[in-house]
């Protein structure tokens, strides 16, 4: 394909050199940006008396026939084009003939190509929002039907006090609802028009960029024409939103591989989202949590990869910026593959309350409300702790849990026990009692359950 730049050059570039500098094979996802880019950009020229309405109306129409022709498949893209930009404006003026040429008119690539990847990665966030509101659902309802399953709750992975298991989904909850917020923000601190910035200086054409970034949908236009079509920190920021997004689902699904493991079994996967092993029978590897766990690191690459590409580089465009969309796009990718995944995986996965209760009981997790009984009836603290101290001692000895040991064993430890004991070291009575606002009551995380509903 001839170069759409000739004129100044005396030579050909070498092939080599045209592979190398070519994005089209990354760029071509945004064909249909930038046919609508294109249209609305004619429709300004026109509207601003630059180009003539018969014109304008040839241009819009063939890039029309174009886009019809990419989304059905009769067009083809050609991969030998430099990118997506050039091969839209060869193609339509193959089709219209020199009116065509008339298109690029008070534009230029680098503000093409800006206002493309804007308008891409708004519709992509909105996709990756959606599948986010779908997977909070699930957490909620299965928060719902976990609100009676007691689980140890654990710091250092060490059993420490027991919650519900839907308190601990709940948490997740919380920071995929932030994450929403991340990708929303991002998305609405892009949303400005970089087109009409033209090449970096602006134009001396009298174009309208309020036309443009209406039609566009665009809540406005970028105020410095330099500041437009140089920077990509809305790639920046929208692959830190999405590496916070990846860092919440990693951490859940470390989560989810430990409960299904053989030592927990709090958690069962369904055969449709885990695998067996070629050679040892009985197994079921979590491979998607898994998966999802290591695809994070991918997504961390692309965050750092593109803070690096950009630091270094004077204003205005350069050409190193081409490298952006691998990454965004990458990033993209991965969380939808990621998400497309997951929701599912989750949606089906099914909870064991009863090894819940059996991993809660043994923690000895009740025996801080043990040492509070005593407290309650009259005993300092600190005794109170040493007493609950020696019977967790003595329960290990014995291969016992508190609950089970009769009441004259407790009373050889204070006279202060009585029957009720039973129901203060009861694991539900332990976590009914946490009744302070965000803790593990069913009332305070009923109110959870209720706030991510109304959040989504
Ligand atoms: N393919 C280029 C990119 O993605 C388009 C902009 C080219 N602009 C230029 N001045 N060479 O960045």
């Amino acid at each position: 394909m001839a170069k759409l730049w000739a004129g100044r050059a005396a030579e050909d570039t070498a092939k080599v050199a045209d592979d190398f500098n070519s994005s089209i094979a990354v760029d071509s996802r945004m064909y249909r940006e930038d046919i609508t880019g294109s249209m609305a950009h004619a429709a300004m020229l026109s509207a601003c008396n630059i180009i003539s309405p018969a014109d304008a109306d040839a241009i819009i129409e063939g890039l029309e026939s174009i886009l019809t022709d990419l989304d059905d498949g009769t067009l083809k893209i050609d991969m030998e084009a430099e990118d997506i930009h050039m091969f839209v404006e060869q193609v339509l003026t193959e089709r219209i003939g020199d009116v065509g040429k008339r298109l690029h008119t008070a534009r230029s690539r680098n503000d093409q190509v800006a206002v493309d990847l804007r308008m891409y990665l708004r519709s992509q966030t909105v996709q990756v929002v959606e599948k986010l509101k779908t997977l909070l659902a699930v957490v909620a309802e299965k928060a719902e039907e976990n609100v009676e399953s007691i689980v140890p709750g654990y710091t250092h992975l060490q059993r420490a006090q027991p919650i519900r298991f839907a308190h601990h989904l709940l948490a997740y909850a919380m920071m995929l609802l932030r994450d929403v917020g991340r990708l929303q923000d991002a998305a609405k601190r892009m949303n400005q028009s970089p087109l009409g910035a033209c090449a970096l200086a602006g134009t001396t054409y009298e174009t309208d960029r309020d036309f443009t970034a209406k039609q566009l949908g665009f809540d406005g236009w970028c105020i410095n024409s330099i500041d437009a079509v140089s920077d990509r920190d809305f790639c920046v920021e929208l692959l830190s939103a999405l590496s916070v997004l990846m860092m919440h689902l990693s951490r859940f699904n470390e989560e989810i591989i430990l409960w299904s493991s053989w030592e927990f079994r709090f958690v069962s996967l369904s055969d449709a989202y885990t695998t067996g092993s070629s050679i040892m029978p009985q197994k079921k590897n979590s491979d998607m949590a898994e998966l999802i766990r290591g695809k994070t690191g991918r997504v961390y690459g692309d965050l750092v990869g593109t803070l690096t590409m950009l630091k270094g580089l004077p204003l205005a465009y350069n050409k190193d910026m081409q490298e952006d969309k691998e990454s965004i796009f990458d990033a993209f990718d991965t969380v939808n593959m990621c998400l497309d995944v997951f929701i599912p995986m989750l949606k089906t996965m099914v909870t064991h309350p009863e090894n819940m209760k059996k991993a809660a009981q043994e923690g000895f997790i009740n025996a801080t409300d043990l040492a509070d009984y005593l407290v309650r009836k009259g005993m300092p603290f600190r005794s109170a702790y040493k007493i609950s101290g020696s019977m967790v001692a003595y329960c290990i000895q014995k291969g016992t849990v508190l609950e089970n040991l009769p009441l004259e064993t407790y009373k050889q430890y204070s006279d202060l026990f009585e029957e009720d004991v039973y129901t203060a070291i009861d694991l539900v009575t332990c976590v009914q009692k946490r009744i302070s606002q965000g803790g593990t009551s069913a009332e305070s995380v009923q109110a959870q359950i209720q706030y991510v509903k109304e959040n989504i």
